[in-house]
Protein backbone atom coordinates (compact mmCIF):
# COMPACT_ATOMS: atom_id res chain seq x y z
CA UNK A 1 0.00 0.00 0.00
CA UNK A 2 1.19 3.36 -0.99
CA UNK A 3 2.00 5.86 1.73
CA UNK A 4 -0.98 7.33 3.14
CA UNK A 5 -0.78 10.89 3.51
CA UNK A 6 -3.64 13.57 4.31
CA UNK A 7 -3.45 16.54 5.64
CA UNK A 8 -5.99 19.42 6.75
CA UNK A 9 -6.61 22.02 8.49
CA UNK A 10 -8.28 21.93 11.81
CA UNK A 11 -10.25 24.31 13.03
CA UNK A 12 -13.44 24.30 14.34
CA UNK A 13 -16.16 23.62 16.92
CA UNK A 14 -18.87 24.42 18.90
CA UNK A 15 -20.90 25.87 16.12
CA UNK A 16 -20.96 25.63 12.30
CA UNK A 17 -23.63 28.30 11.15
CA UNK A 18 -25.67 27.18 7.76
CA UNK A 19 -23.52 27.89 4.63
CA UNK A 20 -26.22 28.40 2.01
CA UNK A 21 -23.94 29.24 -0.71
CA UNK A 22 -21.87 26.00 -1.85
CA UNK A 23 -22.01 24.17 1.45
CA UNK A 24 -23.68 21.66 -0.82
CA UNK A 25 -20.19 20.59 -1.69
CA UNK A 26 -19.12 20.28 1.63
CA UNK A 27 -19.25 16.82 3.66
CA UNK A 28 -16.52 17.49 6.64
CA UNK A 29 -16.14 20.66 8.43
CA UNK A 30 -14.20 21.20 11.39
CA UNK A 31 -14.25 24.09 14.13
CA UNK A 32 -11.08 25.18 16.12
CA UNK A 33 -12.94 26.24 19.75
CA UNK A 34 -10.85 28.70 21.83
CA UNK A 35 -8.87 25.99 23.95
CA UNK A 36 -8.09 24.85 20.11
CA UNK A 37 -6.79 28.44 19.07
CA UNK A 38 -5.06 28.71 22.43
CA UNK A 39 -2.84 25.66 21.58
CA UNK A 40 -2.24 26.77 18.07
CA UNK A 41 -1.53 30.39 18.94
CA UNK A 42 0.93 28.96 22.06
CA UNK A 43 2.59 26.30 19.13
CA UNK A 44 2.90 29.72 17.11
CA UNK A 45 4.65 31.72 19.20
CA UNK A 46 7.28 28.88 20.35
CA UNK A 47 7.58 28.57 16.26
CA UNK A 48 8.24 32.30 16.34
CA UNK A 49 10.63 32.84 19.50
CA UNK A 50 13.81 30.65 17.61
CA UNK A 51 13.09 32.77 14.42
CA UNK A 52 13.30 36.14 16.12
CA UNK A 53 16.30 35.58 18.22
CA UNK A 54 18.02 34.96 15.50
CA UNK A 55 17.55 38.48 14.05
CA UNK A 56 20.39 40.38 13.00
CA UNK A 57 19.72 44.14 12.34
CA UNK A 58 22.19 46.34 10.54
CA UNK A 59 24.54 48.62 12.27
CA UNK A 60 23.27 52.58 13.04
CA UNK A 61 25.64 55.46 13.63
CA UNK A 62 25.41 58.62 14.36
CA UNK A 63 27.72 62.20 15.04
CA UNK A 64 26.39 63.43 18.32
CA UNK A 65 27.66 66.22 19.63
CA UNK A 66 28.74 65.93 23.39
CA UNK A 67 29.31 68.18 25.57
CA UNK A 68 32.94 69.29 26.26
CA UNK A 69 33.91 66.89 23.81
CA UNK A 70 32.40 67.99 20.91
CA UNK A 71 31.45 66.13 17.31
CA UNK A 72 31.59 62.37 18.24
CA UNK A 73 30.64 59.86 15.84
CA UNK A 74 29.29 56.67 17.28
CA UNK A 75 28.42 53.71 15.97
CA UNK A 76 26.56 50.74 17.39
CA UNK A 77 26.86 47.54 15.17
CA UNK A 78 26.41 43.75 15.73
CA UNK A 79 22.95 44.19 17.29
CA UNK A 80 21.59 40.37 17.66
CA UNK A 81 18.14 39.69 19.62
CA UNK A 82 19.17 37.06 21.75
CA UNK A 83 16.14 35.88 23.92
CA UNK A 84 12.94 37.44 23.66
CA UNK A 85 10.39 36.16 26.12
CA UNK A 86 6.29 36.53 25.70
CA UNK A 87 4.90 37.12 29.18
CA UNK A 88 0.72 37.08 28.44
CA UNK A 89 -0.29 36.49 24.93
CA UNK A 90 -3.91 36.01 23.56
CA UNK A 91 -6.00 34.77 19.96
CA UNK A 92 -8.84 36.39 19.47
CA UNK A 93 -10.56 35.88 16.56
CA UNK A 94 -13.62 37.91 14.66
CA UNK A 95 -15.42 37.70 11.65
CA UNK A 96 -12.81 39.54 9.53
CA UNK A 97 -9.48 38.13 10.59
CA UNK A 98 -7.20 36.14 13.78
CA UNK A 99 -5.56 38.31 15.65
CA UNK A 100 -2.63 37.27 17.73
CA UNK A 101 -1.52 39.46 20.96
CA UNK A 102 1.94 39.29 22.99
CA UNK A 103 2.09 41.44 25.70
CA UNK A 104 4.91 41.65 28.31
CA UNK A 105 7.60 40.95 25.92
CA UNK A 106 11.09 41.36 26.77
CA UNK A 107 13.94 41.11 24.70
CA UNK A 108 17.86 41.05 25.51
CA UNK A 109 20.37 42.40 23.07
CA UNK A 110 23.75 42.51 22.55
CA UNK A 111 25.91 45.08 20.18
CA UNK A 112 29.47 46.47 20.00
CA UNK A 113 30.06 50.21 20.09
CA UNK A 114 32.57 52.41 18.98
CA UNK A 115 33.52 56.04 18.87
CA UNK A 116 35.87 58.22 18.00
CA UNK A 117 36.56 61.70 17.70
CA UNK A 118 39.30 64.54 16.62
CA UNK A 119 40.55 66.81 19.49
CA UNK A 120 40.85 70.90 18.42
CA UNK A 121 44.10 70.42 19.83
CA UNK A 122 45.72 68.45 16.53
CA UNK A 123 45.02 65.86 14.34
CA UNK A 124 44.92 63.28 17.33
CA UNK A 125 41.89 60.84 16.58
CA UNK A 126 40.69 59.40 19.50
CA UNK A 127 38.16 56.35 19.99
CA UNK A 128 36.98 53.79 22.24
CA UNK A 129 35.09 50.44 21.78
CA UNK A 130 33.10 48.26 23.66
CA UNK A 131 30.23 46.11 24.12
CA UNK A 132 26.38 46.81 25.17
CA UNK A 133 23.41 44.94 26.56
CA UNK A 134 20.10 46.62 26.00
CA UNK A 135 16.84 45.09 27.49
CA UNK A 136 13.10 46.07 26.27
CA UNK A 137 10.24 46.07 28.16
CA UNK A 138 6.88 45.90 28.14
CA UNK A 139 6.71 45.22 24.17
CA UNK A 140 3.30 44.34 22.63
CA UNK A 141 2.88 43.20 19.40
CA UNK A 142 -0.23 42.07 17.53
CA UNK A 143 -0.49 40.05 14.04
CA UNK A 144 -3.50 40.02 12.71
CA UNK A 145 -4.11 37.44 10.33
CA UNK A 146 -6.43 37.15 7.04
CA UNK A 147 -7.75 33.74 5.99
CA UNK A 148 -9.35 33.07 2.45
CA UNK A 149 -10.54 30.37 0.16
CA UNK A 150 -8.47 30.79 -2.84
CA UNK A 151 -9.93 28.52 -5.78
CA UNK A 152 -9.85 25.26 -2.79
CA UNK A 153 -6.58 26.02 -0.91
CA UNK A 154 -6.36 28.99 2.04
CA UNK A 155 -4.84 31.96 1.19
CA UNK A 156 -2.88 33.00 4.81
CA UNK A 157 -2.17 36.78 4.87
CA UNK A 158 -1.29 39.24 7.12
CA UNK A 159 -3.67 41.70 7.67
CA UNK A 160 -2.10 43.85 10.29
CA UNK A 161 0.60 43.58 12.51
CA UNK A 162 2.62 45.77 14.92
CA UNK A 163 5.09 46.07 17.61
CA UNK A 164 5.54 48.73 20.69
CA UNK A 165 7.97 49.19 23.16
CA UNK A 166 7.67 51.04 26.04
CA UNK A 167 10.98 51.13 27.38
CA UNK A 168 14.65 50.00 27.13
CA UNK A 169 17.45 49.56 29.29
CA UNK A 170 21.19 50.17 27.92
CA UNK A 171 24.38 48.58 29.54
CA UNK A 172 27.64 49.94 28.66
CA UNK A 173 30.17 47.59 28.83
CA UNK A 174 33.42 50.26 29.22
CA UNK A 175 33.38 53.10 27.98
CA UNK A 176 33.54 56.72 29.32
CA UNK A 177 30.36 57.95 31.75
CA UNK A 178 29.52 60.85 28.86
CA UNK A 179 29.24 58.04 26.39
CA UNK A 180 26.26 56.24 28.21
CA UNK A 181 24.08 59.26 28.53
CA UNK A 182 25.51 60.15 24.87
CA UNK A 183 24.27 57.02 23.44
CA UNK A 184 20.56 56.51 25.75
CA UNK A 185 19.88 60.58 24.37
CA UNK A 186 20.99 59.74 20.74
CA UNK A 187 20.03 56.00 20.17
CA UNK A 188 17.58 55.36 22.28
CA UNK A 189 15.05 55.93 19.96
CA UNK A 190 16.93 54.53 16.78
CA UNK A 191 17.23 50.70 18.61
CA UNK A 192 13.28 50.73 19.41
CA UNK A 193 12.78 51.47 15.70
CA UNK A 194 14.91 49.09 14.31
CA UNK A 195 14.08 46.86 16.54
CA UNK A 196 10.51 46.96 16.27
CA UNK A 197 11.15 46.93 12.40
CA UNK A 198 13.32 44.05 12.53
CA UNK A 199 10.25 41.89 14.42
CA UNK A 200 7.59 43.39 11.95
CA UNK A 201 9.81 41.88 9.19
CA UNK A 202 10.48 38.64 11.16
CA UNK A 203 6.91 38.24 12.34
CA UNK A 204 5.40 39.23 8.61
CA UNK A 205 7.98 36.59 6.93
CA UNK A 206 6.86 33.35 9.57
CA UNK A 207 3.12 34.21 7.80
CA UNK A 208 4.04 34.41 4.47
CA UNK A 209 6.28 31.47 4.88
CA UNK A 210 3.22 29.75 6.92
CA UNK A 211 0.61 30.92 4.27
CA UNK A 212 3.12 29.69 1.18
CA UNK A 213 2.68 25.97 3.17
CA UNK A 214 -1.25 26.41 3.17
CA UNK A 215 -1.31 27.01 -0.04
CA UNK A 216 0.25 24.17 -1.45
CA UNK A 217 -1.19 21.88 0.70
CA UNK A 218 -2.78 18.83 -1.50
CA UNK A 219 -6.50 19.33 -2.67
CA UNK A 220 -6.94 15.49 -2.90
CA UNK A 221 -4.87 12.94 -0.29
CA UNK A 222 -4.29 9.50 -1.19
CA UNK A 223 -5.58 6.61 1.12
CA UNK A 224 -4.36 3.97 -0.67
CA UNK A 225 -4.41 3.01 -4.30
CA UNK A 226 -8.55 3.15 -4.35
CA UNK A 227 -9.62 5.90 -2.80
CA UNK A 228 -8.37 9.56 -2.00
CA UNK A 229 -10.15 11.91 0.27
CA UNK A 230 -11.04 15.31 -1.62
CA UNK A 231 -9.96 18.01 0.54
CA UNK A 232 -10.58 21.06 -1.51
CA UNK A 233 -11.60 23.89 0.95
CA UNK A 234 -14.79 24.74 0.22
CA UNK A 235 -16.06 28.50 1.02
CA UNK A 236 -14.20 30.76 3.50
CA UNK A 237 -13.38 30.30 6.59
CA UNK A 238 -15.82 30.55 9.19
CA UNK A 239 -15.00 32.97 12.00
CA UNK A 240 -16.73 34.24 14.85
CA UNK A 241 -16.08 35.67 18.14
CA UNK A 242 -15.11 32.19 19.34
CA UNK A 243 -13.94 29.78 17.12
CA UNK A 244 -12.41 29.55 13.86
CA UNK A 245 -14.48 27.25 11.32
CA UNK A 246 -12.79 25.24 7.53
CA UNK A 247 -15.09 23.06 5.36
CA UNK A 248 -13.58 20.65 2.89
CA UNK A 249 -15.28 18.69 0.50
CA UNK A 250 -14.32 15.90 2.11
CA UNK A 251 -15.48 13.10 -0.66
CA UNK A 252 -13.45 10.27 -1.49
CA UNK A 253 -12.71 10.13 -4.73
CA UNK A 254 -10.31 8.08 -7.31
CA UNK A 255 -7.27 8.97 -7.00
CA UNK A 256 -6.34 11.51 -9.70
CA UNK A 257 -9.95 11.17 -11.45
CA UNK A 258 -12.21 13.94 -11.78
CA UNK A 259 -15.99 12.45 -10.75
CA UNK A 260 -18.22 13.11 -7.99
CA UNK A 261 -21.20 12.42 -6.91
CA UNK A 262 -24.40 12.76 -4.90
CA UNK A 263 -25.31 16.39 -3.49
CA UNK A 264 -26.74 15.96 0.41
CA UNK A 265 -28.02 18.30 2.26
CA UNK A 266 -25.33 19.77 5.04
CA UNK A 267 -27.04 19.52 8.14
CA UNK A 268 -26.73 23.17 9.94
CA UNK A 269 -25.08 23.43 13.69
CA UNK A 270 -23.05 20.63 15.00
CA UNK A 271 -22.13 20.97 18.83
CA UNK A 272 -20.08 19.39 21.23
CA UNK A 273 -21.04 19.21 24.34
CA UNK A 274 -18.20 20.21 25.93
CA UNK A 275 -17.39 23.67 25.24
CA UNK A 276 -13.68 22.64 26.79
CA UNK A 277 -13.24 20.16 23.59
CA UNK A 278 -10.15 22.03 21.22
CA UNK A 279 -11.42 20.89 18.37
CA UNK A 280 -14.77 19.02 16.66
CA UNK A 281 -14.45 17.72 13.17
CA UNK A 282 -18.11 16.96 11.48
CA UNK A 283 -18.42 14.02 9.06
CA UNK A 284 -21.63 13.48 7.09
CA UNK A 285 -22.78 9.76 6.05
CA UNK A 286 -21.51 11.43 2.55
CA UNK A 287 -18.83 10.83 3.19
CA UNK A 288 -18.79 6.87 4.43
CA UNK A 289 -20.86 6.75 1.29
CA UNK A 290 -18.87 7.77 -1.17
CA UNK A 291 -15.63 5.28 0.27
CA UNK A 292 -17.83 2.32 -0.01
CA UNK A 293 -18.76 3.21 -3.58
CA UNK A 294 -15.75 3.41 -4.82
CA UNK A 295 -14.38 0.43 -2.27
CA UNK A 296 -17.27 -1.19 -3.77
CA UNK A 297 -15.60 -0.92 -7.37
CA UNK A 298 -12.09 -2.25 -6.48
CA UNK A 299 -11.19 -5.95 -6.11
CA UNK A 300 -11.75 -6.75 -2.80
CA UNK A 301 -15.34 -6.09 -2.30
CA UNK A 302 -15.57 -9.16 -4.27
CA UNK A 303 -13.30 -12.56 -2.80
CA UNK A 304 -13.59 -16.01 -2.75
CA UNK A 305 -13.77 -18.23 0.49
CA UNK A 306 -11.61 -21.33 -0.11
CA UNK A 307 -10.93 -21.54 3.82
CA UNK A 308 -13.23 -21.44 6.63
CA UNK A 309 -13.63 -22.41 10.20
CA UNK A 310 -16.26 -24.79 9.80
CA UNK A 311 -14.12 -26.55 6.75
CA UNK A 312 -16.64 -29.07 5.89
CA UNK A 313 -19.10 -26.16 4.92
CA UNK A 314 -16.09 -26.31 1.72
CA UNK A 315 -17.33 -30.23 0.73
CA UNK A 316 -20.20 -31.07 -1.30
CA UNK A 317 -20.47 -33.74 1.67
CA UNK A 318 -20.75 -31.04 4.47
CA UNK A 319 -23.81 -29.85 2.04
CA UNK A 320 -25.56 -33.62 1.68
CA UNK A 321 -28.42 -32.76 4.14
CA UNK A 322 -29.15 -29.02 3.18
CA UNK A 323 -29.15 -29.53 -0.55
CA UNK A 324 -28.88 -33.10 -1.10
CA UNK A 325 -29.18 -32.96 -5.33
CA UNK A 326 -25.94 -31.13 -4.82
CA UNK A 327 -24.24 -33.95 -3.13
CA UNK A 328 -25.83 -36.38 -5.38
CA UNK A 329 -24.35 -34.47 -8.83
CA UNK A 330 -21.40 -33.57 -7.43
CA UNK A 331 -20.06 -36.31 -4.29
CA UNK A 332 -17.10 -35.28 -2.00
CA UNK A 333 -15.96 -32.54 -4.49
CA UNK A 334 -14.42 -29.55 -2.56
CA UNK A 335 -16.25 -26.18 -3.26
CA UNK A 336 -15.43 -22.72 -3.05
CA UNK A 337 -17.83 -19.65 -1.98
CA UNK A 338 -17.45 -16.29 -3.71
CA UNK A 339 -18.84 -13.64 -2.33
CA UNK A 340 -18.97 -9.93 -3.91
CA UNK A 341 -21.10 -6.93 -3.31
CA UNK A 342 -23.64 -6.65 -5.73
CA UNK A 343 -23.90 -2.76 -5.08
CA UNK A 344 -22.61 -0.47 -2.42
CA UNK A 345 -23.33 -0.38 0.73
CA UNK A 346 -25.73 2.12 2.50
CA UNK A 347 -24.65 4.15 5.73
CA UNK A 348 -27.25 6.35 7.26
CA UNK A 349 -25.98 8.03 10.72
CA UNK A 350 -28.78 8.05 12.86
CA UNK A 351 -29.05 10.04 16.07
CA UNK A 352 -29.68 6.60 18.26
CA UNK A 353 -25.70 6.72 18.92
CA UNK A 354 -25.26 3.94 16.03
CA UNK A 355 -24.61 4.22 12.10
CA UNK A 356 -27.39 1.58 10.44
CA UNK A 357 -25.70 -0.46 7.13
CA UNK A 358 -27.37 -2.09 4.44
CA UNK A 359 -25.49 -4.54 2.67
CA UNK A 360 -26.11 -5.79 -0.46
CA UNK A 361 -23.86 -9.10 -1.87
CA UNK A 362 -24.24 -12.02 -4.31
CA UNK A 363 -22.67 -15.57 -2.89
CA UNK A 364 -21.97 -18.31 -5.56
CA UNK A 365 -21.43 -21.58 -4.70
CA UNK A 366 -18.94 -23.07 -6.75
CA UNK A 367 -17.94 -26.78 -7.26
CA UNK A 368 -13.97 -27.88 -7.72
CA UNK A 369 -13.20 -30.31 -10.09
CA UNK A 370 -9.70 -30.90 -10.96
CA UNK A 371 -8.89 -27.43 -12.69
CA UNK A 372 -12.75 -26.80 -13.05
CA UNK A 373 -14.76 -24.27 -11.03
CA UNK A 374 -18.22 -24.97 -11.53
CA UNK A 375 -20.53 -21.96 -10.48
CA UNK A 376 -23.81 -24.20 -9.71
CA UNK A 377 -25.77 -21.83 -7.92
CA UNK A 378 -26.22 -18.00 -6.68
CA UNK A 379 -27.70 -16.19 -3.51
CA UNK A 380 -28.14 -12.52 -2.78
CA UNK A 381 -27.49 -11.57 0.55
CA UNK A 382 -29.37 -8.34 1.67
CA UNK A 383 -27.78 -7.71 5.13
CA UNK A 384 -28.53 -5.22 7.92
CA UNK A 385 -26.22 -4.41 10.71
CA UNK A 386 -25.08 -1.66 13.02
CA UNK A 387 -21.69 -0.04 12.98
CA UNK A 388 -19.97 1.80 15.64
CA UNK A 389 -17.36 3.92 15.28
CA UNK A 390 -14.40 4.85 16.86
CA UNK A 391 -10.77 7.40 17.00
CA UNK A 392 -7.86 5.32 17.09
CA UNK A 393 -4.76 7.19 16.82
CA UNK A 394 -5.87 9.77 14.05
CA UNK A 395 -8.32 7.23 11.69
CA UNK A 396 -12.11 6.71 12.23
CA UNK A 397 -12.36 2.99 12.76
CA UNK A 398 -15.34 1.30 13.00
CA UNK A 399 -17.00 -2.26 13.63
CA UNK A 400 -20.05 -4.16 12.14
CA UNK A 401 -22.58 -5.80 13.86
CA UNK A 402 -24.70 -8.01 11.85
CA UNK A 403 -28.55 -7.72 12.75
CA UNK A 404 -30.40 -9.39 10.47
CA UNK A 405 -30.58 -10.89 6.66
CA UNK A 406 -32.75 -12.11 4.14
CA UNK A 407 -31.87 -14.31 1.32
CA UNK A 408 -33.12 -15.40 -2.14
CA UNK A 409 -32.15 -17.52 -5.09
CA UNK A 410 -30.51 -15.94 -7.77
CA UNK A 411 -29.62 -18.24 -10.17
CA UNK A 412 -29.25 -22.08 -9.49
CA UNK A 413 -28.01 -25.32 -11.89
CA UNK A 414 -29.28 -27.46 -9.67
CA UNK A 415 -32.73 -27.07 -9.01
CA UNK A 416 -34.85 -25.49 -6.24
CA UNK A 417 -32.61 -24.89 -3.12
CA UNK A 418 -34.78 -24.66 0.86
CA UNK A 419 -33.65 -21.58 1.94
CA UNK A 420 -34.59 -22.18 5.33
CA UNK A 421 -32.07 -25.03 5.55
CA UNK A 422 -29.67 -23.09 4.03
CA UNK A 423 -30.68 -19.88 6.55
CA UNK A 424 -28.30 -21.27 9.36
CA UNK A 425 -25.23 -21.97 7.01
CA UNK A 426 -25.38 -18.77 5.58
CA UNK A 427 -25.48 -17.24 8.78
CA UNK A 428 -22.72 -19.14 9.98
CA UNK A 429 -20.86 -18.10 6.69
CA UNK A 430 -21.38 -14.53 7.34
CA UNK A 431 -20.23 -13.94 10.93
CA UNK A 432 -17.65 -16.35 10.47
CA UNK A 433 -15.79 -15.15 6.89
CA UNK A 434 -17.84 -12.15 5.71
CA UNK A 435 -17.66 -9.87 8.76
CA UNK A 436 -14.51 -10.69 9.96
CA UNK A 437 -13.66 -9.82 6.50
CA UNK A 438 -15.19 -6.53 6.75
CA UNK A 439 -14.53 -5.96 10.00
CA UNK A 440 -10.40 -6.18 9.50
CA UNK A 441 -10.96 -3.28 6.71
CA UNK A 442 -13.17 -0.85 8.62
CA UNK A 443 -11.43 -1.35 11.81
CA UNK A 444 -7.82 -0.03 10.13
CA UNK A 445 -10.14 2.99 9.06
CA UNK A 446 -9.37 6.12 7.11
CA UNK A 447 -7.73 8.52 8.12
CA UNK A 448 -9.06 11.94 9.32
CA UNK A 449 -7.74 15.28 7.63
CA UNK A 450 -5.61 16.25 9.94
CA UNK A 451 -2.32 18.01 9.74
CA UNK A 452 0.67 16.11 10.47
CA UNK A 453 2.41 16.16 13.99
CA UNK A 454 -1.50 16.62 15.45
CA UNK A 455 -2.45 14.06 17.82
CA UNK A 456 -6.12 14.22 18.52
CA UNK A 457 -6.54 12.46 22.51
CA UNK A 458 -9.66 12.08 24.49
CA UNK A 459 -12.03 12.57 21.29
CA UNK A 460 -15.68 12.10 21.67
CA UNK A 461 -17.70 10.94 19.27
CA UNK A 462 -21.62 13.17 18.64
CA UNK A 463 -24.15 11.24 16.80
CA UNK A 464 -26.73 13.71 14.86
CA UNK A 465 -29.28 12.87 11.92
CA UNK A 466 -26.74 12.29 9.28
CA UNK A 467 -23.59 13.34 10.62
CA UNK A 468 -20.98 12.39 13.38
CA UNK A 469 -19.15 14.64 15.14
CA UNK A 470 -15.93 14.23 16.40
CA UNK A 471 -15.29 16.54 19.46
CA UNK A 472 -11.51 16.18 20.43
CA UNK A 473 -8.58 17.14 22.22
CA UNK A 474 -5.24 17.80 20.63
CA UNK A 475 -1.46 17.71 20.94
CA UNK A 476 0.97 18.58 18.79
CA UNK A 477 4.41 16.56 18.59
CA UNK A 478 7.63 17.76 15.70
CA UNK A 479 7.02 15.62 12.82
CA UNK A 480 9.93 13.91 11.00
CA UNK A 481 10.59 16.25 8.39
CA UNK A 482 9.45 19.35 9.41
CA UNK A 483 9.01 20.84 5.85
CA UNK A 484 6.04 18.81 5.24
CA UNK A 485 4.71 20.17 8.73
CA UNK A 486 1.21 20.47 7.74
CA UNK A 487 0.98 16.64 5.97
CA UNK A 488 -0.55 14.08 7.76
CA UNK A 489 0.71 10.76 7.16
CA UNK A 490 0.30 7.68 9.01
C1 LIG B 1 -13.19 18.23 -4.92
O1 LIG B 1 -14.07 19.14 -4.30
C2 LIG B 1 -14.21 20.39 -4.97
C3 LIG B 1 -15.07 21.30 -4.11
O2 LIG B 1 -16.27 20.71 -3.75
C4 LIG B 1 -14.82 20.15 -6.35
O3 LIG B 1 -14.97 21.37 -7.04
C5 LIG B 1 -13.89 19.21 -7.12
O4 LIG B 1 -14.45 18.91 -8.38
C6 LIG B 1 -13.65 17.92 -6.33
N1 LIG B 1 -12.62 17.13 -7.00
C7 LIG B 1 -12.82 15.85 -7.34
C8 LIG B 1 -11.66 15.18 -7.99
O5 LIG B 1 -13.89 15.28 -7.15
C1 LIG C 1 -5.13 4.48 9.33
O1 LIG C 1 -5.75 4.17 8.10
C2 LIG C 1 -4.85 3.88 7.04
C3 LIG C 1 -5.67 3.68 5.76
O2 LIG C 1 -6.68 2.81 5.92
C4 LIG C 1 -3.99 2.66 7.40
O3 LIG C 1 -3.09 2.36 6.37
C5 LIG C 1 -3.24 2.96 8.68
O4 LIG C 1 -2.50 1.84 9.07
C6 LIG C 1 -4.22 3.34 9.79
N1 LIG C 1 -3.49 3.75 10.98
C7 LIG C 1 -3.77 3.24 12.18
C8 LIG C 1 -3.01 3.81 13.31
O5 LIG C 1 -4.58 2.34 12.33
Amino acid sequence: MPPITIYLILIFSLFIPPHPTTADQSFISSLITQPGLDFVKNLLISKAIPTLTAARISAIQKTVRIPLIGKVHIVLSDITINRVNVGLSNIKPDVTGVTIFGSDVTCDLSMKWHYSYGTWLGPVSISDSGTARVKVMGMETGTKLGLHNQEGSLNLYVMECNCHMRDISIDLNGGASWLYQGIVDAFEEPIISAVTKEIIKKLKAGVIKLGSVMKSLPKLVEVDDIASLNVTFVDDPFLSDTSLGFRINGLFVEPKKDKYLCANKLQPPVSCSDPKKMLGIALDEAVFNSAFSLYYNAVFMRWVVDKAPEQNLLNTAGWRFIVPQLYRKYPNDDMNLEISLSSPPIIRVSSKQDIDAIIYADLIIDVLQGDDTIPVACISLVMTGVGSVQITGNNLTGHLKLDDFTMSLKWSKIGTLHMFLIQPVMWTIIETVFLPYINARVGTGFPLPIFRGINLQNAEILFQDSRITICSDFSYKEPFDPSRTLVYSS
